[in-house]
């Protein structure tokens, strides 16, 4: 697609109807390597290459939350080989993009058991977390070691142990309590969900917070993922009547 070709897209996107949070389940860099004939950690590694160019395009186009799935409790489970070079990706990522986020005015966030992940990696997190905390354009929100069931296990002990100390009953446990005891306290909920390369399932993904999100799974293995399909769905977020179970327009 040539420039003006994006440049017209873009332009076709409503900004008053651009969603608060966008969150992405970025699956299929072993497919990708795969196709290819190269280890599954090739794709990973053109994979941290396209979360650069998301969280640039986001930016630019004035999307106040991106979450993305970067690593679940469950990927714990896979080879050592592949966890311990996709932990040094990580790490790298952290490293390489904390000028770039402070540049571009974005705030880098967690949700998930930071606890899980081994020591270096924990610590650049927190560091690159903590030089960026001021930033105000964007929040890049990283989910790693994350995992819904877990969060809400996490809610509920942090809750019942209120009850216990007789700081609250269990007749005000309301919808909002319980949003505000989650990794994702101070964020609003996703508007739009994307999974890539066609995968029709959340695998333990936000499962309290995507109770509205409009979905959108594409086909696209997320390396080959692009700014221009990213505008195609926001662009096929915005023709859709969000009703909340109400009666629509
Ligand atoms: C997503 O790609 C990245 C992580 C889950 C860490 P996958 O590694 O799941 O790629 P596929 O699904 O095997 O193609
Ligand atoms: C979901 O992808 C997790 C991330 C993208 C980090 P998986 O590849 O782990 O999910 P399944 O195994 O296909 O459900
Ligand atoms: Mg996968």
């Amino acid at each position: 697609m040539s420039s003006n070709q994006f440049a017209s897209l873009y332009a076709s996107l409503d900004q008053s109807k651009l969603p608060a949070h966008v969150a992405v389940i970025m699956d299929g860099n072993g497919r990708w390597a795969k196709k290819r004939l190269l280890n599954r950690i090739r794709g990973h590694e053109k994979g941290a290459e396209v979360v650069r160019t998301i969280v640039t395009a986001c930016r630019e186009i004035g999307i106040a939350v991106l979450t993305l799935y970067a690593f679940s409790t469950e990927n714990w489970q896979r080879p050592q080989t592949e966890v311990s070079a996709l932990m040094a990706l990580l790490k790298k990522f952290l490293k390489n993009e904390k000028d770039e986020l402070l540049d571009k005015d974005i705030r880098l966030g967690h949700i998930g058991q930071a606890e899980r992940l081994p020591q270096d990696v924990r610590e650049t997190l927190l560091q690159t977390m903590d030089a960026t905390q001021h930033c105000k354009k964007m929040c890049l929100n990283l989910a790693l070691s994350y995992g819904s069931r877990t969060e809400i296990v996490h809610m509920t002990q942090k809750l019942a142990r209120k009850c216990r100390q007789g700081e609250l009953l269990p007749g005000q446990i309301s919808e909002e309590l319980v949003a505000e005891h989650l990794y994702t306290h101070d964020l609003p909920d996703p508007d739009l969900l994307i999974r890539t390369s066609g995968e029709m399932r959340i695998s333990n993904f936000l499962l309290w917070q995507i109770a509205y999100s409009e979905i959108y799974v594409t086909k696209t293995l997320w390396p080959d993922f692009e700014r221009e399909e990213l505008v195609q769905i926001l662009i096929d977020y915005q023709q859709r009547d969000r009703r909340f179970g109400k009666v629509g327009k």
